[in-house]
This record gives C-alpha cells, structure tokens and sequence, in this order.
C-alpha cells in the first residue's frame, strides 16, 4: 500500500504473505513490512490509517495474523500488537572441553556450496520450523535472497560457510555462518543460523562451530531462548546472553487465531477481548478445549476473563503466560481462570522468529 499527497508518494506499507508456525499448525500471516512516511507527512495519522486498512485487507484475505518487527517497540503496541517472541544476543565465549560429556558420535560434517545447500537446508529449516511457534515459511525466492552474499556487503567478515552435519549419510543439521579475525589473531565465527534434525545434531553442529582451530568466540544476535547452554556446557557463564524483544504479533481474526491453535490442557474459559482497532474483535469467547484443541463460540454469559488483544497475543505462541500478564493488569478476573488459560495457553517450545524482515 502507499498513500499520496499529490502527485507525491509520501507513505509506504508492504506485507509478505507467509504461514506462521502456532502450536500445533501453522496459519496464513501478513508479515509487514517497510512501514515509512516522509518526514514532512509524519504524525498526521497517515499510518494509523494505513494500519486499519491493512487489517480489513488481511481479514478479507483470509490471514488472521499480522506480524513485524519493529524498529522502535514503542510504536505498534497501540494497534492491537503484542511482544510475541524473545531473542537471545549471544556471544560464546570458546574454551578446549567446554561441552559435558563426550561429542555425539556418528556425525560427520562438510562444508557446501550455495547450490548443495540449496537442496539440503530448507528441508532440515522446515522440521525447525514446524515444531517452534513463531517461525514463518520460506519459498524459493527467500532461500535465494538469504544466499546473496555480495562482498560489499560482508563489512570485512568472510563469504558465507555453510556447514552440513550428517549421519550415515543423513543430513540431519546445518549451519551458516562467517568469520573475522580479531585483534589477538584469532577468529569470531558469526551465524545465520543453525539447526539440527533432533537435538543430539543440534547440539553436534554447536560443538563442531566451537572445535574449529583459532576461535574465540561464537556470536549469534538472534538466538532462540531455550537453546539449552544451561546444561551442553560445563559452565553456562561462556554462554552470554542478552535478551530482548522480536516477532510482535497481532491477532487480526481472534476467533479464527483461537480455533486453530492446540493446547497443552483440556478445558473452558470464557474470554472477552478488547480491541478498539479491530472491533469485529471485540466480543466474548468460550473457548473449549478437549482432546488439545480448541472450539470457540461467541457467547453473552459473564466472562470468567478480560483480555485485551495485544496480551492475548503476547500469550498466544506461548511465550508469555496469562498468569505473569494479570500481575501488570492487562489480564484480570478468576484467578483460577487465569492460570486455567496459562496451562493451556503453554508451549514447550520456546517462540521464535529466525530473521528479521
Ligand atoms: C514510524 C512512522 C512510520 C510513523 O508514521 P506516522 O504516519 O507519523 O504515524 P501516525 O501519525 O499515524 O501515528 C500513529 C500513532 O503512533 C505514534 N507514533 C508514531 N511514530 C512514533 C514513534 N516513533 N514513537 C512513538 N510514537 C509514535 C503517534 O504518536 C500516533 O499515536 P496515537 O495514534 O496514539 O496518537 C514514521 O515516523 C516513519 O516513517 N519513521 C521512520 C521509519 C520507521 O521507523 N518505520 C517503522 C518501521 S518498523
């Protein structure tokens, strides 16, 4: 979308159509995506209006999500998005034996070109992407983009490496990463990301980024939150790790967003949400859950819940709990409701979103 004042193209909003990963499927999002006003058209209200608009569009497309990363946290909050997802900024710092226990035997590892990777990696990405909420699809063109690596642009870090871990002849993990040399003559290695196909190749591919000669230091900005460091390494202190915001989430159809989730817990709660920018939202909801999913009936009866849309969707991929959101009042009512809805509402998975777009 764009708006104009004049002749004069003075806004744009794009969106990327994907399929976000919730507990227990996935659902059609509407990643958004270079939001900007020219500076002689801000605080008008032009992106609030252009905001509304993209929800009824989203509604009318069938993509009861929307979700962006935000350059500022300060902004989206107001139009019915919630902090979804957390990232860890890490930084390991490399020491000979720092893993517990001997390296997982079996696996073997080589170094690929682009095209190879091409084949290998978004199979392995997808078995990542189906079990972790928060994680979006990527078709050809994104995988495509992802490789370009021209040299300009590497900011005196080397060429990509790709790194394929494999089994009897299995590939069961990957990596992506790059190095530089830092001032004691020795190397950071900076990753895209890596993945295995279970978690003893997960953490193969960890240990062998770490046993490469001359590294220091293993840095990743977006790393999942529950990458378990904890217990791969003898000392969890070589893992550093600052937290900080990601994926924000916006429930554009609640009701849809509610039904095609699972749950970890059987039961009802009746919720009612508000959402003064959606008001199609704006109604009171009994959710059933049996069996681990949910059915969803819009309902008069007193709610045992209030919630407004963004804590709901801070708590919908199971990154934050209903429980920890009463105690800042944006969840109120039955206690044992509340904590009723944060059993089901649970994932555990931890949320994540592996990039930025
Ligand atoms: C951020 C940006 C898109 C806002 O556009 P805008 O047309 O000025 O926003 P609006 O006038 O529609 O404001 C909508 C609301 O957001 C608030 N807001 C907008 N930008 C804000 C900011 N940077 N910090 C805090 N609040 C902000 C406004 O105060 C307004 O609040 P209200 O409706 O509750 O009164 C625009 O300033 C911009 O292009 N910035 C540079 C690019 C950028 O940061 N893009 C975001 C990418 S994630």
């Amino acid at each position: 979308m764009t708006a104009r004042d004049g002749d004069t193209l003075v806004a744009t909003f794009g969106s990327f159509p994907f399929e976000t990963t919730i507990p227990g499927g996935q659902l059609p999002t509407s990643g958004v995506t270079g939001v900007a006003i020219l500076p002689t058209h801000r605080r008008r209200g032009i992106t609030r209006r252009l905001m509304v608009e993209h929800f009824a569009d989203c509604l009318e497309r069938g993509e009861p999500l929307a979700s962006l990363w935000a350059s500022e946290a300060v902004i989206y909050g107001r139009f019915g998005y919630g902090l979804a997802t957390r990232q860890h900024d890490l930084k390991l710092t490399v020491r000979p034996g720092m893993f517990v226990g001997a390296p997982a035997s079996g696996h073997e590892f080589r170094l690929v070109e682009r095209d190879e990777a091409l084949r290998i990696f978004p199979g392995l990405f997808d078995v990542e992407r189906q079990r972790r909420p928060g994680m979006f699809t990527r078709d050809d063109a994104w995988w495509e983009l992802l490789f370009s690596d021209p040299p300009d642009r590497r900011e005196g870090w080397s060429a990509h490496r790709r790194l394929v871990a494999s089994v009897d002849g299995v590939d069961v993990g990957y990596a992506i990463f790059r190095a530089k040399w830092n001032d004691q003559g020795r190397q950071i290695v900076r990753l895209s990301e890596a993945f295995g196909a279970d978690d003893t190749s997960e953490r193969a591919v960890w240990q062998f980024l770490t046993e490469i000669d001359l590294v220091d230091e293993v840095v990743n900005w977006n790393d999942p939150i529950d990458r378990p460091f904890d217990w791969w390494l003898s000392d969890p202190r070589l893992a550093a790790r600052k937290v900080s915001d990601a994926l924000y989430l916006r429930l554009v159809d609640v009701r849809a967003a509610l039904q095609e989730r699972s749950y970890q817990r059987d039961g009802t709660v009746t919720l009612a949400v508000a959402d003064p920018v959606c008001p199609w939202n704006e109604k009171t909801y009994r959710l059933t859950v049996s069996a681990g999913r949910g059915l969803c009936d819009l309902v008069d009866n007193d709610p045992d819940v209030w919630i407004d849309v963004a804590a709901l969707a801070s708590a919908y991929l199971g990154d934050r709990s209903p429980f920890e959101l009463a105690r800042v009042g944006r969840v109120t009512g039955n206690t044992e409701a509340i904590s009723l809805l944060g059993d089901m509402l649970r994932s555990d998975v931890a949320a994540y979103c592996q990039e930025m777009f």
